[in-house]
């Protein structure tokens, strides 16, 4: 178990200014902000980040809808970071997720959905290690 996840602010949660309604509330459920930044991924940068899923029919949409705005890339810290930030953002669907959630106050749908967050510990070091390097990481 690491004490580490990753996360993005998407390009719909961007735009429709959520992104400081979503930092108080990862804040204030106890992550401590390792590592933080705006940028905009390019649609090859895109593609690299979620090469995992090049296969899925979602493909396409999800690197265009990736690439379509800037995001705030961040690393977090807390105990069982990775499995209590999937819990805290919801169900990828928002139309799934739990009252409160991230998804849930935030998301426009399954493919704009607001947040990223890692789905595992070796994933969140790969997915950190894409947008920082160690000399950014506190
Ligand atoms: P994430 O990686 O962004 O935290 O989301 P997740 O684990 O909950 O979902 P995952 O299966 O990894 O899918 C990655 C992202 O692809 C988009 N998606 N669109 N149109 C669709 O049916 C569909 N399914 C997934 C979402 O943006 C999802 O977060
Ligand atoms: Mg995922």
């Amino acid at each position: 178990m690491s004490n580490r996840t990753f996360t993005m602010i998407k390009p719909d949660a961007m735009a429709d200014g959520h992104a400081g309604a979503i930092l108080d509330q990862i804040i204030k459920n106890g992550f401590r902000v390792v590592a933080l930044k705006q940028t905009r991924l390019s649609l090859e940068k895109a593609g690299d980040f979620y090469a995992v899923h090049a296969a899925r029919p979602f493909f396409g949409e999800l690197t265009a809808f990736m690439s379509s705005g800037t995001i705030i890339a961040a690393i977090l810290e807390k105990e069982n970071a990775v499995a209590d930030f999937r819990a805290l953002i919801g169900a990828t669907n928002p139309a799934n997720a739990e009252e409160g959630t991230i998804r849930k106050r935030f998301a426009r749908s399954v493919g704009e959905n607001a947040v990223h967050g890692s789905d595992s510990d070796e994933n969140a070091l790969i997915e950190g290690s894409f947008f920082f390097s160690g000399l950014e990481q506190f």
